[in-house]
């Protein structure tokens, strides 16, 4: 029998998971393990480049494996696993910081955007930090990395680290590719509809584990534009708000844009935003109260963890071992 494919990726726990997180990421991880062989982690480490309450990051990182699992990561089918858990991350993390040119990583985007905002923390794990990415994702060898459009930089990162590596070494590395989603892979704010839906602006961003009615009220809110025309009608240059809430249903329920368009013409933006609200709320209804479920049981999240990063320790060892002999390191 041929060997499965791999697919592996993972998110910072360093706020709620939310809807961008679940349309550009986590939707396309569900449902693959017939497939791939997945690995799905809680990247733990990438969360201290930015300063983290020690107690608020513990609770969030059991949430987000109890909603890896409601989003349907089986963890018999998946490996899910805790990224601190597995020290080859850190290990070949190193590593690959000596492969890593500056120039690179003073070009990527990711590492602009929070140097500007975190003006009196510009650490140096924030600068290195696509190093360790890029060890998070070489250990497991995976063929595909689904993510969402913003880390599409740092796979892209990850490949030229690992061509350079091999180049010097021999074949160590697969060469992973980015795996984007069609629709749903740069989900903007609800509030302000130039910028992405992130944590940081709660009042444009749908948590998983909101409310129905907050997360109703969120897209009545939600920024339109300002023509006249109040028409549903796919144009992201002109009407950048609509056009998002169009993307954000499309990802939902699987219509297409021309369907959409269809669906509300004549009907305006007064119908169409609850209607977009409502679908998502169907959506997420059953996710959060299975991940309510599933957290109420720690026992059986310590059981899932345990398994997941002895499982993932195992085969991110073997990489690991083999990059110490190509570099000249003395066996243990
Ligand atoms: P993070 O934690 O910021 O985001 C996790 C995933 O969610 C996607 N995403 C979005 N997709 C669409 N619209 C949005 N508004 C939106 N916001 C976030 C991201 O693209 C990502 O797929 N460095 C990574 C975490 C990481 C990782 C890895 C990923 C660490 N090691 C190895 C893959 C492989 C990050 O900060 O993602």
């Amino acid at each position: 029998m041929d060997e499965k494919k791999v697919m592996l990726s993972g998110i910072q726990p360093s706020g709620d998971l939310h809807l961008g997180n679940y349309l550009g990421a986590i939707k396309n991880w569900a449902g693959r393990s017939e497939e791939f062989d997945c690995y799905y982690f809680m990247a733990d480490m990438h969360t201290i480049t930015v300063r983290q309450n020690p107690a608020d990051l513990r609770r969030r990182t059991l949430e987000q494996l109890a909603q890896y699992i409601a989003c349907g990561l089986d963890p018999e089918k998946n490996t899910l696993f805790i990224q601190s858990h597995v020290p080859a991350h850190a290990e070949l993390g190193w590593v690959l910081n000596c492969y890593t040119m500056f120039g690179e990583l003073s070009r990527m985007t990711q590492f602009k955007d929070k140097s500007a905002k975190h003006k009196d923390n510009i650490n140096g794990g924030l600068f290195t930090y696509p190093a360790l990415m890029a060890a998070d994702i070489l250990l497991y060898q995976p063929d595909f990395v689904p993510v969402g459009n913003d880390q599409k930089q740092h796979v892209e990162l990850t490949r030229d680290v690992a061509e350079r590596f091999n180049h010097i070494y021999g074949d160590v590395f697969k060469i992973p590719e980015p795996y984007i989603p069609k629709t749903g892979a740069r989900i903007m704010s609800l509030s302000a509809p130039e910028s992405k839906m992130s944590k940081s602006m709660p009042e444009g961003c749908v948590f998983l584990m909101e409310k129905p009615e907050d997360i109703q009220r969120k897209f009545k809110r939600a920024i339109t534009d300002s023509d006249t025309e109040n028409c549903v009608r796919y144009d992201p240059a002109a009407k950048p708000g609509v056009s998002n809430l169009m993307n954000i249903y499309s990802a939902v329920t699987g219509k297409s844009y021309e369907e959409i368009e269809q669906e509300f013409d004549g009907k305006g933006y007064g119908a169409f935003k609850p209607a977009v609200g409502d679908a998502v709320i169907e959506t997420l209804r059953p996710i959060r109260e299975e991940a309510q479920r599933i957290l109420a049981d720690k026992a059986y999240l310590e059981t899932v963890y345990r398994a997941g990063a002895e499982k993932a320790g195992y085969i991110a060892g073997k990489t690991l071992r083999k990059v110490y002999k190509k570099i000249g390191f003395v066996a243990r």
